[in-house]
C-alpha cells in the first residue's frame, strides 16, 4: 500500500486488516487512559507527517495529526493556499514534491481532483506516501474507511448474518445529502456497493433533484424525489447516512431541506445506525445527538483509530 487516493483502492482485505489494527490502537489507547499500560511507540522517533489542507477541516486534519502524535511521530502542517507557494503560482504537484523531501508521509486536502495532484511525468512517483483527505467533490477515502469501521464495530447489531465480513450484505442504505457534490457519499457508496445484494435509497436534500453519477452501474440505486417518499422507506433501512449540503461547492445559493426528527427515528428499525461524517448543519438537531442510533460522535473517535492504523500501514510498520 503506498499512496491512498481513492476508497476503491482499499480492498476488502485491506479494510479487514485496518479494522483489526484500529481495534488494537483503541485497546492500547484505552489501557493508557486507564493507567494500565505504557503507550508503546509505533513509528520510529522523528517520523514526520505533513498535512497540507487547502480546504477547511476539523476532524480529518486534527485526527490525522493526533494519530501521528499518538503513534509517537511528529507533525508539520500548512493550511490554506495563502500560506503556501501555490499562491505564487506553484503547482500542487510541485508543492507535494517539495514536501516529500521534508516528511515521511503527506496528507492532502485539495479543491482539485487527485489526478491533478500528479504531473504526468511523476504520476505515482512521489517518494513518500500521499493520502487523499478529500479532493473537491470527488473522493474521501479515509472517511469511507472510518464509516465502514463504525458499521463493522456494530456488526453484531446490524448484521449478525455475516459477522466476519467487512462489507455487510442484504442491507438497505438510506442516504440524504448533497447527492451531486458530496465526496463522502460518493466514497461511502463505492465501498458498500461492493456487495451487489445491498440497496441504496437516495434523497437529494438540496431540493434540486440531483442524481448520483452511477459510475459503476450498480443496479440498486433508487432516487426518491420527495421527503415523504424517503420517509416511507425508513422502516426498511439498516443504515441511514446523512451529510450536509456542500454550500461551498455550489455557484448559486442552496440550502438543506431535510431535518431528522424524533418521529423519523421511531420509524427506523431498532438496529438501524444513523451516521453523519460531520460537520453537521440542520440535518441532525443537537437534541438527537445522544439517541442510541446516532453514531456521529463515535465516528469522530473512530477516525482517530483508523487513521492511526492507516499511517502505521503506509509507513510500513
Ligand atoms: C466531510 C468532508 O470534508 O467532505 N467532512 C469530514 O471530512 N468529516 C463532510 C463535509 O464536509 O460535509
Amino acid at each position: 500500500m503506498s499512496h491512498i487516493l481513492t476508497s476503491a483502492q482499499l480492498t476488502n482485505d485491506d479494510l479487514s486488516a485496518l479494522f483489526h489494527s484500529a481495534e488494537a490502537m483503541r485497546g492500547a489507547a484505552l489501557a493508557v487512559k486507564g493507567g494500565a499500560a505504557e503507550w508503546k511507540r509505533q513509528v520510529p522517533t522523528g517520523t514526520v507527517l505533513a498535512t497540507l489542507f487547502f480546504e477547511p477541516s476539523t476532524r480529518t486534519r486534527l485526527s490525522f495529526e493526533s494519530a501521528m502524535k499518538r503513534l509517537g511521530g511528529e507533525v508539520i502542517s500548512a493550511t490554506g493556499s495563502d500560506s503556501l507557494s501555490v499562491s505564487k503560482g506553484e503547482t500542487l504537484a510541485d508543492t507535494i514534491e517539495a514536501v516529500s523531501r521534508l516528511a515521511d508521509v503527506i496528507v492532502v486536502r485539495s479543491t482539485q481532483p487527485i489526478h491533478e495532484w500528479f504531473s504526468c511525468s511523476c504520476w505515482g512517483g512521489f517518494r513518500v506516501p500521499v493520502i487523499n483527505a478529500g479532493d473537491g467533490g470527488n473522493n474521501h477515502p479515509t472517511q469511507a474507511l472510518l464509516d465502514a469501521y463504525t458499521i463493522w464495530r456494530h456488526r453484531g447489531e446490524c448484521r449478525p448474518d455475516a459477522i466476519d465480513h467487512v462489507i455487510p450484505c442484504n442491507k438497505v442504505f438510506g442516504i440524504v445529502g448533497d447527492i451531486e457534490k458530496s465526496r463522502t457519499i460518493r466514497s461511502f457508496i463505492e465501498v458498500f456497493s461492493r456487495n451487489q445484494s445491498n440497496r441504496f435509497i437516495l434523497f437529494d436534500s438540496t431540493g434540486r433533484g440531483a442524481k448520483f453519477h452511477n459510475w459503476n452501474r450498480f443496479d440498486d440505486i433508487q432516487h426518491v424525489d420527495t421527503e415523504d417518499h424517503f420517509v416511507a422507506h425508513m422502516q426498511n433501512m439498516d443504515i441511514l447516512y446523512l451529510n450536509r449540503v456542500q454550500k461551498e461547492r455550489h455557484v448559486e445559493s442552496v440550502k438543506g431541506h431535510f431535518v431528522l426528527s424524533h418521529s423519523h427515528l421511531q420509524k427506523l428499525k431498532p438496529t438501524c445506525l444513523v451516521l453523519n461524517p460531520g460537520p453537521r448543519q440542520e440535518e441532525i438537531p443537537v437534541l438527537l445527538d445522544y439517541n442510541p442510533a446516532v453514531k456521529m460522535w463515535e465516528q469522530v473517535e473512530n477516525g482517530l483509530y483508523v487513521r492511526m492504523a492507516l499511517l502505521k500501514k503506509v509507513l510500513g510498520r
